[in-house]
């Protein structure tokens, strides 16, 4: 068989795969309950495309998932065995009835509801966009949904050219992005983050503080003039600080800390994701204009270890899941 003919021939017995490897857990618990399950391969239907998932991004609201949090408010009580993973980068290698724009063969980013920690997954083709060549595969599955849950946060917020923001937690997945596109809107950034954390705020642009204790204070400090905004990516105080810096609370936004919102007048949001604005946040990095840090990478095999990692709560940008399987790298 010559070199095209093999090619063609792996290809077919790739696409014709009725079985795929997925991170399942069959109970909630502690990272250790994740493994890998051999699941039916999934068909794309009217509207979808298959993606052999390269990498896959994880986020803590993956391990809150695991861990029964969700569960205990009520939230996402689907039956066992689950998966996991909203934020994925691949290559498709089956196109439903009626998509336009995409075919076989096509690198591509997207989001979807815990279905990301496999070696493939369909996905209606309006959450998909085509990954820039120059964007990494690790970069490319962590953009999706900490990038779209930035972009949706400092639209809401209304921050613009001559706002001075406070970012908390923004050495984090969500942050990182944030604090850039603060900045790219012409606002002034004061980032909370640990020590360590501080050179790499600088780096995106951020003047860093310490965050705990006393941080109203040391916010005052650099920016006597007030705040105009603020964004709680962290959940650990960042809002009483926020409301004892005098910021109007309608420009006061939690993505974690829903319990205290009607209390508090503050704003609670979500994401909302749309191609647009993925589209928007891949065409801003590969501009060079928005700059996504991957810490760690692991196997799918080890999503338990990057649970754990993701689970401590420090660390800067994103930790993401690679998938190495023979398959997945054929097209
Ligand atoms: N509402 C939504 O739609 C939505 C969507 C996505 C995410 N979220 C939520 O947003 C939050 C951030 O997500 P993420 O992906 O950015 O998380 P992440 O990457 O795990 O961020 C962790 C960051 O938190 C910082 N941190 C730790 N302790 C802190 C403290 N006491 N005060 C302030 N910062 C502290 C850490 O900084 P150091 O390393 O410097 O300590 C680290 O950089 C999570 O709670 C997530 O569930 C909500």
């Amino acid at each position: 068989m010559d070199t095209r003919n093999a090619r063609e021939g792996h290809l077919q017995s790739v696409q014709a795969a009725d079985t795929m490897q997925a991170v399942v857990f069959d109970d909630y618990g502690p990272p250790d309950v994740l493994r890998l399950a051999e699941l039916p391969m999934p068909q794309a239907g009217a509207g979808e495309v298959r993606v052999r998932v390269r990498a896959a991004g994880v986020q803590p609201a993956d391990c809150a998932t695991r861990s029964g949090w969700f569960a205990q408010r009520g939230i996402g009580l689907e039956p066992f065995p689950r998966q996991l993973g909203n934020e994925f980068a691949g290559v498709i290698d089956q196109v439903g009835d009626g998509v336009r724009g995409f075919a076989p063969g096509d690198e591509v980013l997207g989001w979807t509801t815990a279905r990301a920690y496999a070696e493939a997954l369909t996905v209606p083709a309006a959450q998909i966009v085509r990954k820039p060549l120059g964007m990494s595969w690790a970069v490319a599955g962590a953009l999706s949904a900490s990038g779209q849950t930035a972009h949706t946060a400092v639209e809401e917020l209304g921050i613009g050219p001559g706002d001075t923001v406070l970012v908390h937690a923004a050495a984090g997945g969500v942050g990182t992005v944030a604090v850039q596109l603060a900045r790219l809107r012409g606002a002034r950034v004061i980032g909370t983050a640990s020590r360590e954390n501080h050179d790499y705020l600088r780096s995106l642009g951020a003047e860093p503080v310490l965050y705990g204790p006393g941080l109203d204070e040391r916010v005052r400090a650099l920016a006597p003039k007030g705040v105009d905004a603020a964004l709680d990516a962290s959940g650990r105080g960042a809002l009483d600080a926020s409301i004892a810096l005098g910021i109007d609370r309608d420009r006061i936004g939690t993505l974690v800390a829903f319990e205290d919102v009607q209390r508090l007048g503050v704003r609670g949001i979500r994401s909302r994701r749309s191609r647009e604005r993925l589209e928007e946040l891949a065409a801003l990095h590969e501009a060079g204009r928005l700059r996504i840090h991957v810490r760690d990478i692991y196997p799918l095999a080890y999503a338990a270890i990057a649970h754990r990692d993701v689970e401590n709560g420090h660390g800067r940008g994103k930790v993401v899941l690679m998938v190495y399987s023979t398959f997945g790298h054929a097209l």
